[in-house]
């Protein structure tokens, strides 16, 4: 008898200590999700190559200088092989260089719209000032 106080005892310690490690993993990911949401980066659109651009290409910059340009393909392969003389961890020899260019000029060909930055609380208040 008394030895199975003692289990159901450590048992309500054993479910403390859990609930207590997902409530501090829920609250760890809202906030992780409020950083992610706050900060100005943007993320690549899906596509072959989007993997491969995502671990190249956002170690030293954000994605938003990637999207907004609008590049011909000629552009976008100087542009690549660009990044690859700075840092970036592509292999120029492989199918991922190509792949990465067929993505980019794509994705943010000249054909493509303008790019439109988002709106910040930042940008609207700039209207406000117009009355000139
Ligand atoms: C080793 C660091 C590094 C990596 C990795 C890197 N970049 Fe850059 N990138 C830079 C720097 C530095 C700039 C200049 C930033 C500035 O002017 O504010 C830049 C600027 C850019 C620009 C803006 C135009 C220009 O030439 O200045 C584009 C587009 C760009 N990078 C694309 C890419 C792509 C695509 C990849 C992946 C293949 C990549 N970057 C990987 C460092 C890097």
């Amino acid at each position: 008898m008394s030895r199975l106080n003692t289990c159901k005892a450590s048992l309500n310690h054993f479910v403390k200590i859990f609930s207590g490690r997902l409530l501090c993993t829920a609250v760890l990911c809202a906030a992780i999700a409020a950083v992610a949401q706050s900060s100005p980066n943007e993320p690549l659109p899906a596509g072959a190559a989007k993997e491969k651009a995502e671990t190249a290409c956002l170690t030293c910059h954000e994605g938003r200088i990637i999207v907004q340009q609008r590049l011909t393909k000629a552009a976008w392969t100087k542009e690549v092989d660009k990044m690859i003389k700075w840092g970036a961890e592509v292999d120029p020899n492989t199918k991922d260089h190509d792949a990465l260019i067929d993505y980019f000029s794509t994705n943010f060909g000249t054909d493509q719209p303008a790019y439109e930055a988002p709106k910040t609380a930042a940008g609207s208040k700039s209207k406000t000032r117009t009355g000139r």
